[in-house]
C-alpha cells in the first residue's frame, strides 16, 4: 500500500463523563475530527487495562488513544490517576514489542473541550499517518 493512501484506524477509549461528552460537543459545533477514529466509550479511562490496549492492537489498530477527564475531575476519585501511571509504563513496553510508543497516547479531555477534542484527534491521526499502518512494521 503506497503511504499517501493509508488511512489510519485509530481507536480512541473515551470516558463516559468527559471525553465522550467532550466529543458530543463538537459534534454540536459542528468541529470536524478526522474519520479515522473509531470511539470506544468507557465508564473512566482507569478502566482501560493493557490488555484492552494491546488486544486493539493486535486485532489492526495503527493507534490508539486513551482519553479521560483531568487530573482531579475523574468521577470514580482516582480512576485516571491510574491511567496516568499506566500509559507511560505500558508505551515502555510497547517499545520492546517493536511497537512505537508513539503510537498510543493519553489524552485528558473534559466535557467542555469540544476544540480541544478536534485538535487532539486531528494531531494524533497526523501522527499516525506519518507512522504508517502498524501491520507492515510488526513481525509476529
Ligand atoms: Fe473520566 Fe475517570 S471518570 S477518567
Amino acid at each position: 500500500m503506497a503511504v499517501e493512501e493509508f488511512e489510519p484506524r485509530v481507536v480512541a477509549f473515551m470516558c463516559n463523563w468527559c471525553t465522550y461528552a467532550g466529543a458530543d460537543n463538537a459534534g454540536v459545533a459542528r468541529l470536524e475530527w478526522p474519520a479515522n477514529i473509531l470511539p470506544i466509550r468507557v465508564m473512566c479511562s482507569g478502566r482501560v487495562s493493557p490488555e484492552m490496549v494491546l488486544r486493539t492492537f493486535r486485532e489492526g489498530a495503527d493507534g490508539v488513544l486513551v482519553m479521560g477527564c483531568h487530573i482531579g475531575d475523574c468521577h470514580y476519585s482516582s480512576g485516571n490517576h491510574r491511567t496516568a501511571k499506566r500509559i507511560p509504563l505500558l508505551r515502555n513496553l510497547l517499545g520492546y514489542a517493536g511497537i512505537s510508543p508513539e503510537r498510543l497516547q493519553l489524552e485528558w479531555v473534559s466535557a467542555a473541550e469540544g476544540p480541544r477534542f478536534a485538535q487532539v484527534t486531528k494531531r494524533f491521526v497526523t501522527k499516525i499517518r506519518e507512522l504508517g499502518p502498524l501491520s507492515e512494521k510488526v513481525v509476529t
